[in-house]
């Protein structure tokens, strides 16, 4: 099998890259380990900044993003009992949209599937060879047969765990790494909406977030130790949990409702540099982790794309290799951007082990600080808001 370039992943990462291409008339193969079932019923993330809307609305698969996805223009921050707006829309003039990931997914897989693109689902021990050579190669099976994937670039695609970013040589890669001492507890919920945004809550018993994924489903989460195992809480145990975090003295009560998916989330900070090998180029998960409380990680993923794809064109349409020259570095600085904030968001709002009341003081204090000046208020929105 022959391609322009092969993509590693269908994630938000690899999908969009296989449809933005194909939209410039380049051809590529997009491989993934996991079935199209799997991938469409993953529960991830759920907010998207403007521009990752806009990217997906210009490019024609934004139809029922538009439709069933809520548009919030400000986001919540509750501590010392008490809820404050950040008002993101007044700040920024831009908003962002909550729309499930793997709604988002659903539509890229359907537009590619739609305009004949190939996507060769449940692919087995994919390998990338001769990377640092004009003609790189992936070899996997695919419905029990080897397979050859003859291409002139590779897109590394799949995410943390896979297979890509390995495949640049150990000598010629930097790691930045850090995990925090805590993950998500997540919950969906069938419940009518408590509050019309967002959510973002620090309390001493911990992190807590409430977030939505439509009128009649709700999306909760709140910190818990990342070894514990989600039999050990019972739904009571859950509610109770929520509801101690989530106490104000201004009589806001949150909807309880029949839980239905509830899941355990690792947190941790990664980057690699550079995102390229040779004909490889990374994108998404496979070079940059952020800790969730930024909303940040299917944001920067479309960036990668945005930026990787403008590259792609500018090579197949006039052989100028610049833009591929400098994606790593463009790239880069958006992650760092993001990096940061994540750490921030989540440094700001979470309960470390090893807190002292000082520490505890200086978060709300900062906190405090945020909701009182527009100046703090924008540095948290216009990151929050992309
Ligand atoms: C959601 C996830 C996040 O990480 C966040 O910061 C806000 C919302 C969500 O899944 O809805």
């Amino acid at each position: 099998m022959k391609t322009q370039v092969a993509i590693v992943g269908a994630g938000p990462a690899g999908l969009l890259l296989s449809h933005l291409l194909h939209l410039e008339g380049i051809d590529s193969v997009v491989v993934e380990t996991r079935s199209r079932a799997e991938i469409e019923a993953t529960i991830r993330a759920g907010v998207l900044e403007q521009g990752t809307v806009d990217l997906l609305a210009q490019s024609g698969v934004g139809e029922r993003m538009k439709r069933e996805g809520m548009l919030h223009e400000g986001i919540v921050l509750r501590f010392a009992g008490a809820s404050h707006r950040i008002a993101l829309a007044e700040l920024t003039g831009r908003a962002i949209t909550v729309y499930a990931q793997h709604e988002v997914i659903k539509d890229l897989v359907k537009a590619r599937l739609d305009a004949g693109g190939k996507i060769l689902f449940e692919a087995k021990d994919a390998a990338l060879y001769d990377l640092d050579s004009a003609t790189p190669k992936l070899r996997l099976y695919h419905q029990d047969s080897l397979v050859e994937i003859a291409c002139e670039f590779v897109a590394g695609c799949d995410g943390f765990h896979g297979v890509s970013r390995p495949s640049i040589p150990s000598r010629l890669r930097h790691e930045f790494a850090r995990t925090y001492p805590f993950g998500w507890f997540g919950i969906l919920v069938e419940a009518p909406a408590s509050t019309a945004e967002l959510i973002y809550a620090h309390h001493e018993r911990g992190f807590a977030l409430v977030s939505t994924r439509s009128p009649q489903i709700q999306r909760l989460y709140f910190q818990c130790d990342p070894q514990d195992d989600a039999k050990n809480w019972p739904d009571a145990r859950i509610w109770d949990e929520l509801h101690a975090r989530l106490a104000g003295t201004d009589g806001w009560k949150l909807a309880e409702g029949r839980i239905f998916q509830r899941g355990i989330i690792a947190m941790r900070s990664f980057v690699v540099e550079p995102m390229r090998h040779g004909r490889l180029f990374l994108a998404g998960d496979a070079a940059h982790i952020v800790p969730p409380t930024g909303a940040k990680g299917l944001n920067l993923a479309v960036n990668d794309v945005r930026v990787l794809a403008a590259g792609l064109r500018q090579y197949f349409k006039s052989r100028n290799e610049e833009g591929l020259k400098t994606y790593s570095a463009t790239a880069l600085k958006r992650v760092w951007r993001a990096e940061h904030f994540s750490w921030w968001m989540t440094s700001m709002l979470h309960r470390f082990h090893d807190d002292t009341p000082f520490q505890h003081r200086l978060q709300l204090a900062e906190l405090e600080y945020v909701v009182s000046s527009e100046a703090k208020a924008m540095t948290l929105a216009e990151n929050y808001v992309g």
